[in-house]
């Protein structure tokens, strides 16, 4: 089966757990709004492949971890885009969670699938009868999302006075990579899983002064959401900060950085490459020529 097979098998199945009886209809409807379709589903993906380059191609543990990281990343997009947040109207496409279903129910969306994360890590190890597995990778995830350096940190230092770029982008994305990575390790068995953590880190800071790019040179329809979102609400943005052709040559500078710090592990050599084609992805071709 292919990893997107698996990664969308996996939610699915949480999905319907959470949708069992006595699950009151619209907050189940706004949960699976939230997750499908999907997006890039980048970051289980990523899961999957570390997963695989350590020697574990095939485990529901891996799954489950995945499925678990995807899900947190879900429920920080519902928040992200509440009117206190970034206000945002549309995301993937469709009508974000609060526009749909008002934001009472965003608000116990997101809760809901921030849990319904760590019950798909434990439904993961218990299939893969790997119990062992179920702290580090229940420590791994909780980081990931909460304080001091996770998305709930993140978010926050955009209610501080002062908020430096690179302590922001790391917290809000490198974090979830961060925890991608480890997770995929940690569910693969590895004892060193905290290895993997520098990968992620800039690997998810170069995402999301990609997505800060197209945020500024994109436009919404390619994007599926506002653009233009982060000059207007005063947001830390790397193209802003650094003009187009800075922010591109950073982003580069640290791609490059990410799959250096790749620990040794049978399949390197294939995920390097998969990482470096991935990363073309980031951005249109017109705009990676900016900074030629
Ligand atoms: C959007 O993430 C939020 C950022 C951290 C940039 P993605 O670009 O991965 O969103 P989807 O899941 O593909 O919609
Ligand atoms: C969001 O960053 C990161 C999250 C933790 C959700 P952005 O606000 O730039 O993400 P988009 O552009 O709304 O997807
Ligand atoms: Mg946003
Ligand atoms: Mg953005």
């Amino acid at each position: 089966m292919d990893p997107s097979t698996r990664i969308e098998r996996t939610l699915a199945q949480a999905l319907d757990r959470g949708e069992g009886p006595g699950s009151p209809p619209l907050l189940a409807a706004a949960m699976r709004h939230a997750v499908m379709p999907g997006g890039a589903r980048i970051r289980p993906k990523l899961t999957l492949a570390v997963a695989a380059a350590c020697g574990e191609p095939l485990s529901p543990a891996v799954d489950g971890a995945a499925a678990g990281i995807e899900l947190l990343h879900c429920a920080s997009l519902i928040h992200d885009d509440l009117p206190c947040f970034d206000n945002a109207d549309m995301r993937r496409g469709k009508p974000s969670v609060h526009k749909k279903f008002g934001e009472r129910l965003a608000v116990l969306a997101g809760d809901a699938l921030i849990v319904m994360a760590f019950d798909a890590v434990a439904h993961g190890v218990a299939a893969a009868e790997t119990p062992e597995r179920a702290g580090p990778l229940m420590a791994v995830l909780a980081q990931s999302v909460g304080a001091p350096m996770g998305i709930a940190a993140g978010q926050a230092w955009e209610c501080e006075p002062r908020a430096e770029l690179s302590a922001y982008q790391q917290a809000k994305t490198g974090s979830l990579f961060a925890g991608a990575t480890v997770a995929g390790a940690a569910a693969a068995g590895q004892a060193n899983h905290e290895a993997w953590r520098g990968f992620g880190e800039r690997l998810g800071e170069a995402y999301q002064v990609a997505d800060d790019i197209r945020d500024v040179a994109g436009n919404a329809e390619d994007e599926g959401k506002p653009v233009g979102q982060d000059g207007a609400l005063g947001r830390p943005n790397a193209a802003m900060t650094l003009g187009l052709r800075g922010a591109v040559q950073r982003l580069t500078r640290l791609v490059d950085g990410a799959t250096a710090e790749i620990p040794a592990c049978p399949g390197r050599t294939a995920l390097v490459a998969s990482v470096e084609q991935q990363a073309q992805a980031f951005l249109p071709k017109a705009i990676w020529a900016l900074a030629d």
